[in-house]
């Protein structure tokens, strides 16, 4: 009783000063709030968890403005339709990703996230919509993915890479897993480029990102040009990237929006103190993006054809 006060004590005086969090309490943490917010983002969203395509910026259709925002980016990055046969969805939520893409391409997907209830619903959803043969998902974690080296035509990552706490192994890792010659994708929300000059982001751009991370989880931001310099090292061909900020600009008005009706405010009052600080932190997500600091950053690069690094090989034996 004492020590689960105490530890309930220093949960709050870590949250009051935006204390970051260990590689192991974010793992535990991040799985915990999807199985706690999942439900209830999906009863008033539906089976996509992430931003919308707003083109034009006032649609109110905003479920169709998420499943365009997985086409605009597949088109965006020139996916060779008829060569994606096994795709993988890192970060996957409850699926709707994967779903889209099996029945897009017609191909096979295996989703992994790291929340046993998202993994769950996901298999439930593919079995009601007629995907189990073609769609698995399971719990794992994107650092260390349970697939052999060069499996999938196409790696995708839409929304997860905020949470990596280590950027390269994560690149490391979604290169690993793609077949030379293979596509792969990361949209993920990035701190703004530094500038010439610049170490670092300002003292109070910082504290509006570490208050973020609190409440939605997330380690230490990075910028496109992070990504841009890891995809580089790895040797990546066809390097591009892309800012869509202005894209998805209206979907956090909307988000708030749809949460002031009466079903989801009881939804809210029924969630729990971590799903509640989710919904106040759009708030603060809104103001990182209308300063410019928040970015919604788009990469896509081509694993090159050849042989893998060692580790790779060793992995692909096991
Ligand atoms: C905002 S949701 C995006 C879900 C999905 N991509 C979509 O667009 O509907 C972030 C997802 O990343 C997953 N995630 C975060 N860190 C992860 C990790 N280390 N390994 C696997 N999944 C992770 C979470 O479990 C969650 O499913």
């Amino acid at each position: 009783m004492v020590s689960s006060l105490s530890k309930a004590v220093k949960r709050v005086k870590d949250s009051i000063s935006s204390k970051e969090r260990s590689r192991e309490d974010l793992k535990v943490g991040i799985a915990g709030f999807y199985d706690r917010s999942s439900q209830l983002w999906e009863k008033v969203w539906g089976e996509h968890m992430h931003h919308g395509y707003y083109v034009p910026e006032n649609r109110t259709d905003h479920v169709q403005a998420q499943i365009d925002l997985i086409d605009e980016v597949l088109k965006w990055a020139s996916v060779d339709a008829p060569a994606v046969k096994r795709a993988v969805d890192v970060g996957c939520g409850i699926g709707g990703s994967s779903r889209h893409l099996a029945r897009k391409y017609n191909c096979v997907t295996e989703g992994i996230t790291l929340s046993p209830y998202q993994a769950n619903r996901g298999n439930d959803l593919a079995a009601e919509q007629g995907l189990t043969d073609q769609c698995n998902f399971q719990v794992a974690d994107a650092l260390d993915m349970p697939f052999k080296t060069g499996s999938f035509d196409l790696v995708w990552s839409l929304e997860s890479g905020e949470h990596m706490p280590d950027k390269k192994q994560f690149v490391n890792e979604l290169f690993r897993v793609a077949r030379p010659g293979g596509r792969i994708i990361i949209v993920t929300w990035c701190h703004r480029d530094l500038e010439k000059g610049e170490t670092s982001l300002t003292k109070s751009e910082m504290k509006l990102l570490k208050k973020i991370n609190r409440a939605y989880y997330l380690p230490e931001w990075c910028s496109v040009q992070h990504y841009v310099d890891l995809l580089e090292a790895k040797g990546a061909t066809d390097i591009r990237r892309e800012d869509w900020s202005y894209i998805i600009a209206p979907f956090w008005k909307a988000v708030i929006k749809s949460s002031l009706n009466l079903r989801s405010v009881w939804g809210l009052i029924n969630s729990g103190f971590s799903t509640q600080r989710g919904a106040y932190a759009m708030l603060l997500m809104l103001r990182g993006f209308n300063k410019g600091l928040i970015k919604f950053g788009l990469l896509t690069c081509t694993r090159p054809e050849g042989p893998g690094t060692p580790a790779d090989s060793l992995k692909m034996i096991n």
